[in-house]
């Protein structure tokens, strides 16, 4: 899983040299799909089937979600804009076992208040992987998330959460991202999960739109996320998703 991972990884540092104002989203697919043949890397997007099974098949192999778009967007020819964000999600299979991480890009230079939503998101992720120590529960990832979030004025998305990953992209157990915490499982060595908060600018509330997949925000407002894939070790939280 730690192959998977830094696959994970080195796709997001190929990515962080593209994103660019006017660069299509099919764009960034493309780069990541040839990397991803290169590397010998199977993507676990392209062709998933949500649920319900009526849903169309996915179409991409990273999600990419512009601005007011939660997650599950299209990465389909739009360009991006100076000012955008955009939240690219990536989960491959590397020699049987699976990654699975998001970064939320700044598109050239954004307003303040905009990086600070990334800064609050990414921050999020942040205290709720300090969380995942060994002998703690599940749902403590979540307080503390929930926590930063709301204290800073933002909103946690709760719908989707974080999910234990290993031969299989999602695996039980389902990780909240909100509290309260001292619930749940008791986090274990040898675990292994994903934490990947969805923040909302203002209200939690969400639609879908009529593609099936993109999750969007009720109020129009801006939405991030960040993700990785964690393993519980004796000596506390591992982030198997980066270099
Ligand atoms: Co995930």
């Amino acid at each position: 899983m730690r192959a998977s991972g830094r696959l994970v990884a080195q796709a997001f540092e190929l990515m962080r040299g593209i994103i660019a104002p006017g660069v299509r989203l099919s764009d960034i697919d493309a780069a990541v799909t040839a990397f991803l043949k290169e590397r010998g890397a199977q993507t676990l997007y392209k062709g998933y089937r949500g649920n319900p099974p009526s849903h169309p098949p996915f179409p991409g192999v990273i999600c990419a979600s512009v601005n007011h778009e939660i997650c599950h967007g299209l990465p389909d020819n739009r360009r991006l804009k100076e000012g955008d964000i955009v939240g690219i999600d990536i989960g491959l299979k590397y020699q049987d076992f699976c990654g699975d991480a998001c970064v939320t890009f700044p598109v050239g230079v954004v307003a303040p208040a905009v990086n600070r939503l990334l800064q609050v998101t990414h921050e999020c992720l942040e205290k709720g992987i300090l969380a995942a120590q060994p002998g703690r529960h599940l749902t403590d990832i979540g307080a503390m998330i929930q926590i930063h979030a709301e204290s800073n004025g933002c909103s946690v998305v709760r719908e989707w959460g974080g999910h234990g990953i290993g031969r299989n992209l999602h695996e039980p157990p389902h990780v909240s991202h909100i509290g309260p915490g001292g619930r749940g499982l008791k986090l274990r060595p040898g675990m292994v999960f994903t934490i990947e908060p969805m923040i909302n600018a203002g209200a939690p509330e969400w639609d879908m739109l009529a593609d099936g997949w993109t999750v969007v925000t009720r109020d129009g407002k801006l939405s991030a996320q960040f993700e990785h894939t964690i393993a519980i070790t004796e000596a506390g939280p591992e982030i198997l998703t980066q270099l």
